[in-house]
C-alpha cells in the first residue's frame, strides 16, 4: 500500500494527479489528512516534525510500504529527519519492531527542484509556499544542489490556504492578494515559479494570469506524479511489495463531513472518509 500524508485535504490535489498516471491506478492507496491539527504551515519545525512522525508511524502500522509526504510544509521541515533518524531508529527499537526498516518515506520538494533546475531558462526561480516551507530554506537547498548559480526568490503566501478552503477562487479579494504576493517575484523577473503548497494548484489559472506568460508555473501534483512513476520503475524491490488491488482509503483526524466535502473538491471525485484517533 502507498500512504499519502497531508496536514489536511490539500494533499488530495497531489493524489489526484498521481491517480491520473495510467501506471499508478492499480496500486492500493491510503490517504491520511491530519485535519484536527491543520494547518501546519504556520507551526514551528518541532511541532511539524512530531505530528508528521505520528502520522507516518500510523500509516506504516496500517501496512504502507511507502509513505509520501504530500504536504510541502511537512516535506520541508520533517522529511530529512524522518529519513535520517526515524527510519534508522526502526532498525534497533523494540517499540517499533513491528515496522520493517525497509519502508520508505518520500517528499514533494525534490521533484519540484529537479524540474525547476531543468526547465529554468535564465536561472531565476520563484518559490511560493507556506511560512514553514519558506523559512525552512529546504527547497532552496535542493535547487542549489542541482544548479548552484540559480537566483531564487522565495515568498510566503499564508493567506492563500484559507482563501482556497473557503472556495474564494474567483473573488477580486483573492486576485488582489495574489498580485500582492507575486509582486516581488515579478520585479525580479523570475522565469519559473514553483507552487510549493498543496492548495495553490487550485489557484493555478489565477496565479498564471498574474505572473504572466513569460514565467512557467510548475504544477506540483503533475511533477510529483511523474517522478513517482519513475521512482517505482527504478526501485523494483519496493514496487514489488506494494498492493495492487486499486483500493482507496481516506482517513481523517477530525470532522469527517468537512473532509469529505472539501476533499471531493481537491480530489475531483467523491471521497468517503473514516475518522481515526492517535
Ligand atoms: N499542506 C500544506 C502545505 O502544502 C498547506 C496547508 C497547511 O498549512 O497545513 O504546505
Amino acid at each position: 500500500m502507498i500512504g499519502i500524508f497531508d496536514s489536511g485535504f490539500g494533499g488530495l490535489s497531489i493524489l489526484k494527479e498521481i491517480l491520473k498516471e495510467p501506471a499508478m491506478a492499480r496500486y492500493d492507496f491510503v490517504y491520511l489528512g491530519d485535519t484536527a491539527r491543520a494547518p501546519y504551515g504556520n507551526r514551528s519545525p518541532e511541532v511539524i516534525y512530531n505530528w508528521t512522525a505520528e502520522s507516518v508511524e500510523r500509516l506504516f502500522q496500517d501496512g504502507c510500504e511507502l509513505v509520501i509526504l504530500a504536504c510541502f510544509s511537512a516535506s520541508a521541515v520533517a522529511l530529512r529527519r524522518l529519513q535520517q533518524e526515524y527510519l534508522v531508529s526502526l532498525r534497533g527499537s523494540e517499540a517499533t519492531a513491528a515496522i520493517s526498516p525497509e519502508k520508505r518515506i518520500l517528499g514533494v520538494l525534490i521533484p519540484l527542484a529537479e524540474e525547476a533546475a531543468h526547465i529554468s531558462r535564465f536561472g531565476c526561480v520563484g518559490i511560493l509556499g507556506t511560512r514553514a516551507t519558506v523559512q525552512s530554506g529546504a527547497l532552496k537547498v535542493e535547487l542549489k544542489k542541482r544548479r548552484p548559480n540559480l537566483q531564487i526568490i522565495a515568498q510566503a503566501a499564508p493567506l492563500l490556504v484559507p482563501l482556497v478552503e473557503e472556495g474564494w477562487i474567483n473573488r477580486p479579494e483573492t486576485k488582489k492578494i495574489i498580485r500582492y504576493y507575486l509582486r516581488p517575484l515579478k520585479q525580479k523577473r523570475i522565469d519559473t515559479l514553483l507552487l510549493a503548497c498543496t492548495h495553490y494548484p487550485l489557484l493555478y489559472k489565477e496565479i498564471t494570469a498574474v505572473i504572466g506568460k513569460q514565467t512557467r508555473v510548475v504544477h506540483p501534483g503533475k511533477i510529483v506524479a511523474k517522478k513517482l512513476v519513475d521512482y517505482l520503475a527504478r526501485h523494483p524491490e519496493i514496487e514489488s511489495r506494494l498492493g495492487k488491488g486499486g483500493a482507496r482509503r481516506f482517513l481523517t483526524t477530525d470532522r469527517v463531513d468537512d473532509f469529505e466535502c472539501l476533499g471531493s473538491r481537491f480530489l475531483g471525485e467523491k471521497v468517503k472518509a473514516k475518522l481515526i484517533k492517535f
